[in-house]
């Protein structure tokens, strides 16, 4: 299959389960939210299909190719992209060294066409007046947009990202989720995003998921898995989850009200 596969995969760190035989896929030009309580094993689940994490039974495959045990620079260089849910830039380096870094690495790029592609994935990340600034010197929001910017110049065919829109305020979120919007409708992206800000999920994806415990018990359409029992079963009780549900106009209240 073209796109992304997760067959049967599990992971324990000692008796915490983050992937019980889970199964998944993801098909090119798919955008997909990924939600789920703290701790439930989403960024552990990237982990596992960027080659950072390597699951103890199961295999990954991308557009057919079995990656389970791949380096992550090979997967990338396969179409595989990722953010972190703390960013991770060389702090020395310049943003615009970070992002050429990324596109020599990951999309392979070469002199001249490295530069474009560089200078051009910060043009659309709104840091190309940020070029020259050392990494270290980058806020929070900045950071983020960096992130991004690295994960966009290794050309992925799919983007993997992990709570890009935490700590933003209203303004930067929607600007975050054109930004995204914009990219996948230029070059036909695949999105797996892991967001707590569920705003930014229902603006972009078209289908969502559910994890805890290591299991899906969630899949379809954003509002209906929202509103089903067993995602409001484990969200019901945590704070963040329960004002994200509220925010989607799914909360406790909304429910007696209906
Ligand atoms: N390298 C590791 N070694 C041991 N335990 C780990 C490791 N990585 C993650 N865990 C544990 O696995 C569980 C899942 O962690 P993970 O970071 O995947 O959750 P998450 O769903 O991304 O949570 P959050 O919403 O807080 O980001 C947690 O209990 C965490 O402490
Ligand atoms: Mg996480």
């Amino acid at each position: 299959m073209n796109g992304l596969e997760l067959d049967r995969i599990t992971k324990r760190f000692g008796r915490v389960t983050v992937a019980d035989e889970l199964t998944l896929s993801v098909r090119h030009g798919d955008a997909v939210g990924v939600v789920g309580p703290n701790g439930a094993g989403k960024t552990s689940l990237f982990g596992m299909i960027s080659g950072d994490l390597r699951p103890d039974a199961g295999e990954v495959r991308f557009d057919g190719h079995r990656v389970t045990l791949l380096d992550p620079s090979v997967r990338c260089r396969l179409g595989i992209g990722r953010t972190y849910q703390v960013p991770r830039p060389f702090l020395r380096m310049s943003v615009f060294e970070n992002t050429l870094v990324a596109a020599q690495q990951g999309a392979r790029a070469r002199g001249r066409a490295s530069y474009a592609l560089a200078a051009r994935v910060l043009g659309e990340t709104g840091l190309a007046d940020l070029a020259g600034r050392p990494a270290a010197q980058l806020g929070l929001l900045q950071r983020k947009r960096l992130e991004l910017a690295r994960a966009l110049a290794t050309r992925p065919k799919l983007l993997l990202l992990d709570e890009v829109a935490g700590g933003l305020t209203d303004p930067e979120v929607t600007e975050l989720v054109a930004l995204i919007t914009a990219a996948r409708e230029r070059d036909g992206l695949a999105v797996l995003w892991i967001e707590h800000v569920v705003r930014a999920l229902t603006a972009t994806v078209d289908r969502l998921i559910c994890l805890a415990g290591g299991r899906v018990i969630g899949d379809g359409r954003p509002l209906e898995v929202l509103a089903s029992a067993a995602v409001k079963d484990v969200f019901l009780g945590t704070e963040a989850t329960a004002d994200a549900l509220t925010e989607a106009g799914l909360g406790p209240d909304d429910d007696q009200r209906a």
